[in-house]
């Protein structure tokens, strides 16, 4: 047991980076080796993996799970803080190592770097900002904020506190602000004036502003100042971050929560209804986030590493945030756009701080890739050690791509499959280890046990076969619940194959039983590696006063691998298409975001339904594919003629 105190926690500080070392497996044979174990024995596994952290006290038991009305508890009765594995425990060995290096959306700007002991000081005093405004353990804070250091030390600020951030993505609307804060309740809201994109500017406290017109939970909102324009103020309400911070000390103790106590609830969309708050506790995820990132990046001791995504996803959260710093590697943070001011902004970085593993999504390679390779040609990239993709599956002219002219064909790609749910990768190469094969995400991670069902639930047990991608053991950071419904947690992920987690991604297993993501099988879009629920968009859609009903699927889209595509029924004729699509547009962009505005739009008479009144949606996703040879059996139809009326106004088969 390791007791927080200074003697043992230097004894522990010191063996921590050998210990690191020998839980990087650096053959095909140990993988193989560490995951038999895994499989043979997950509680002794996982609580060696788990041992090298500091913990207030140590758990009684690993695991206690049942997969039926479905509850999970790691390292239970264990007492910790996830913020000293993070900072504290680094202080004494590199407390002047480089934490965060935070790269500008401007390159003609300075950028910043935070030690680990100036993260740590910033953090505690961020803590005693929030602690001064009655913020307790337990308390969500929401987070609204660009990708700034500010936002990581507000992250790490509420987990010092026991607090539960819950991070919403800086190109969400009011509305879908509002929503997501009233869910959980969130108490603070912590923004910024506004945020740099490219030559964009977005306002973000105005945006706050609108969304706490509708959020009764919110006592204060906590403003950075980012941009420097204009806000508008509510005394009272509203707070200046510096002006705060300078009356805030640098000592604050970190809080000792349960290894199972909500650490963050992070919002996803799923195939019904409004978005669910997925929550991850503290100490499986702590674990399961440190040992993934450790072995699938392999940092050096003087590495950089730096990760294209925002934190206002998993990935930030999993892959900027917590799996890093709790490695105590170097992690960049960028604030600004692949394609500003030029398609090259991402090698111009790479070469300016020495990037050594490289972290992106395939919707950035693609249009990267479409800029042309002068962008990339003036750089040297000679830094690079290993190459990693996630949030949708990578097309095979991109990983070669991605492999020869980013990694000059000496890099390993880690093709990284995971979800919110899920709080760390669990199919994934390692590098150097995995033989690699371009689009897989090739083999599960020790502790991870992944199986392929067939539509009726049976395990597919040979090679060479395509099925239900579904996990039939728990692995640290599992999803523990959703926020106020754990119902639909159950139902989700539990209730449609008893005995298993189901992921919602199809997938197919090779003759060496290497996986490759297909994608989801279930009513949920993937639109640059973001997750839309077709009927959000669909209900943001029905919003406009002349539509009737609406009907979203996802569509081929080079750049975004699926774009959205809405055929909409009129209660009227309208008059001028463009203008009432700009409408529909715009209700989309209100409702939910940019993100989840369609791609293509098709005024339609009429949906194909069947009897019953179900939209038959495999019709309407071959129309938007373009692909109409094989559309099935229609006659179960009310109407079957309505096919060919859609085929013909289909603009995906235009000229076909
Ligand atoms: C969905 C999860 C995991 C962080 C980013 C997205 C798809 C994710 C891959 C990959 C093929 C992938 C799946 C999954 N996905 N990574 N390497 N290959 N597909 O997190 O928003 O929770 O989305 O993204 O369809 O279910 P998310």
């Amino acid at each position: 047991m390791y007791i927080c105190n200074s003697v043992r926690q230097s004894i522990k500080i010191i063996q921590h980076l050998e210990v690191m070392s020998s839980l990087i497996i650096k053959s095909f044979a140990q993988y193989k080796k560490e995951y038999a174990r895994s499989v043979e024995n997950p509680e002794g596994f996982w609580a060696e993996r788990a041992d090298e952290f500091v913990w207030h006290r140590k758990w009684d038991k690993v695991l206690d799970y049942n997969f039926v009305d479905y509850q999970t508890q790691w390292f239970v009765n264990g007492k910790l803080n996830i913020t000293e594995n993070c900072l504290d425990r680094h202080l004494a060995t590199q407390g002047d190592k480089k934490a965060i290096v935070w790269e500008p959306n401007d390159p003609n700007d300075a950028g910043q770097t935070l030690t680990y002991r100036e993260l740590h000081a910033k953090v505690c005093q961020f803590s005693n900002v929030l602690k001064s405004l009655g913020v307790v353990q337990g308390d969500r804070v929401c987070l609204y904020m660009p990708m700034i250091p500010e936002l990581a030390i507000a992250v790490l600020a509420c987990a010092r506190l026991g607090a539960v951030h819950s991070v919403v993505f800086g190109g969400f609307s009011a509305q879908s602000i509002s929503d997501r804060i009233n869910d959980s309740a969130c108490k603070i809201l912590v923004t910024s004036d506004g945020a740099f994109r490219g030559n964009k500017e977005i306002k973000l406290k105005d945006i706050a502003d609108e969304a706490m017109s509708s959020t009764p939970s919110v006592e204060k909102c906590i403003v950075f100042k980012r941009t420097g324009s204009f806000v508008h103020w509510t005394a009272g309400r509203d707070l200046w971050w510096h002006e705060e911070m300078a009356k805030a000390s640098v000592d604050c103790p970190a809080i000792s929560v349960d290894s199972e106590d909500p650490l963050f609830i992070l919002y996803t969309s799923g195939s019904t209804g409004k978005p669910k708050g997925v929550l991850h506790t503290t100490a499986g995820y702590m674990v399961y986030t440190h040992y993934t990132f450790a072995n699938v990046f392999r940092p050096g001791k003087n590495d950089v590493y730096w990760c294209t995504a925002d934190i206002g996803w998993i990935t930030g959260h999993s892959y900027i945030v917590y799996g890093p710093l709790l490695a105590g590697a170097t992690t960049v943070m960028f604030e600004g756009i692949p394609t500003w001011p030029d398609a090259g902004r991402f090698w111009q970085v790479i070469d300016k701080l020495k990037v050594n593993q490289f972290y992106t999504a395939p919707t950035a390679l693609r249009s990267l890739m479409g800029a042309g390779l002068q962008h990339v040609a003036p750089y040297s990239l000679s830094t690079l050690k290993v190459l990693g993709s996630v949030g949708e599956p990578i097309n095979e002219e991109a990983w070669i791509w991605y492999h020869k002219y980013i990694g000059k064909s000496r890099c390993p790609i880690v093709d990284t499959w995971w979800q919110t749910e899920t709080g760390g990768i669990l199919i994934s190469p390692l590098p150097n280890v995995t033989k690699l094969k371009p689009t897989m995400a090739t083999l599960p991670l020790p502790g991870v046990q992944p199986v392929l069902l067939t539509p009726e639930g049976k395990e597919i047990t040979e090679n060479n076969v395509e099925g239900l991608l579904c996990i039939k053991y728990p692995w640290p950071s599992i999803i523990r619940t959703t926020y106020g419904d754990h119902e639909r947690c159950r139902a989700t992920y539990f209730g449609l194959f008893p005995g298993y987690y189901f992921t919602g991604d199809g997938a197919k297993r090779d003759e060496d039983g290497y996986y490759r993501i297909i994608g989801r099988v279930d009513d949920v879009i993937n639109v640059s590696g973001h997750r839309i629920g077709t009927a959000e968009v669909e209900d943001a859609i029905n919003k406009h006063p002349f539509v009737v009903e609406s009907a979203v699927v996802a569509c081929p889209h080079p750049i975004k691998g699926q774009g959205i595509y809405a055929f909409i029924i009129c209660d009227r004729t309208i008059v001028s298409e463009k203008a009432f699509k700009d409408e529909v547009l715009l209700e989309v962009t209100k409702q939910i975001g940019a993100i989840a505005k369609p791609d293509i739009i098709q005024v339609v008479p009429g949906l194909p339904k069947t009897r019953s009144g179900k939209i038959m949606r495999r019709i309407l996703r071959k129309i938007a594919e373009g692909d109409i040879s094989n559309l099935g059996d229609t006659s179960t139809l009310l109407d079957p003629s309505i096919v060919d009326v859609i085929k013909a106004g289909a603009p995906t088969l235009k000229g076909k």
